[in-house]
């Protein structure tokens, strides 16, 4: 029985062109998003065969290898999503007053992930994510898909900073890229996220 399904992009693949060059998008969205949902439903099942056979002898590697592929999908989720060719520009509203209360500034918000995303050691992601207990916007920079997150966050903004989100069309330019993303980011997608998160 599979839980997850690789979901649709909303938008053809060259259409975040110059900034994501389509066949990045076909391969990243096509191929690497589509091994995360496989990888998620048959971990589940192996999960569910060690339940019915009663042996947990491979349960640790199990319990990773889920985590790895569920949080792999979540991130590419919301990373097409929050990507789109009206991007660009700046939040408004409720969410740039936030950013500003707790970052100082937009543009100090954006340096801060920039660099986040620019030096995440080896493969990971960067993400605006609001955290509930203090009621307040962070920036979390995650290794992988699920080491250094903390518990209850919701993920608002994500950026993947793995090679294959860029490196066909920016090569070892990882920078170049973490500065271009900031084109194709749907802030309405952003602050759509962010007011469901705190009601
Ligand atoms: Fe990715």
């Amino acid at each position: 029985m599979a839980t997850y399904s690789l979901p649709d992009l909303a938008y053809d693949p060259g259409a975040l062109e110059p900034h994501l060059s389509a066949r990045i998008v076909e391969l990243h969205h096509g191929k690497h998003h589509q091994a995360y949902v496989d990888g998620a439903n048959t971990t589940l099942d192996k999960l569910a065969a060690a339940r019915e056979a009663g042996d947990y002898g491979s349960i640790v590697g199990l319990q990773k290898t889920l985590a790895f592929h569920v949080a792999g999908h979540v991130l590419h989720s919301i990373y097409w999503t929050n990507l789109g060719p009206d991007g660009g520009d700046r939040p408004t509203g409720e969410l740039a007053d936030a950013i500003d209360e707790q970052f100082g500034s937009f543009d100090a918000f954006r340096a801060h992930m920039t660099q986040a995303t620019v030096s995440v050691q080896g493969s990971g992601w960067s993400a605006l994510v609001w955290e509930p207990v203090g009621g307040r916007l962070l920036v979390e920079q995650i290794e992988d898909h699920q080491d250094h997150t903390i518990l209850g966050i919701t993920p608002l903004l994500c950026i993947d900073a793995w090679e294959h989100a860029y490196y066909l069309q920016y090569e070892n330019r990882r920078a170049d890229y973490a500065n271009a993303i900031w084109n194709v980011v749907r802030w309405s997608d952003v602050a759509a996220r962010f007011e469901a998160a705190r009601t």
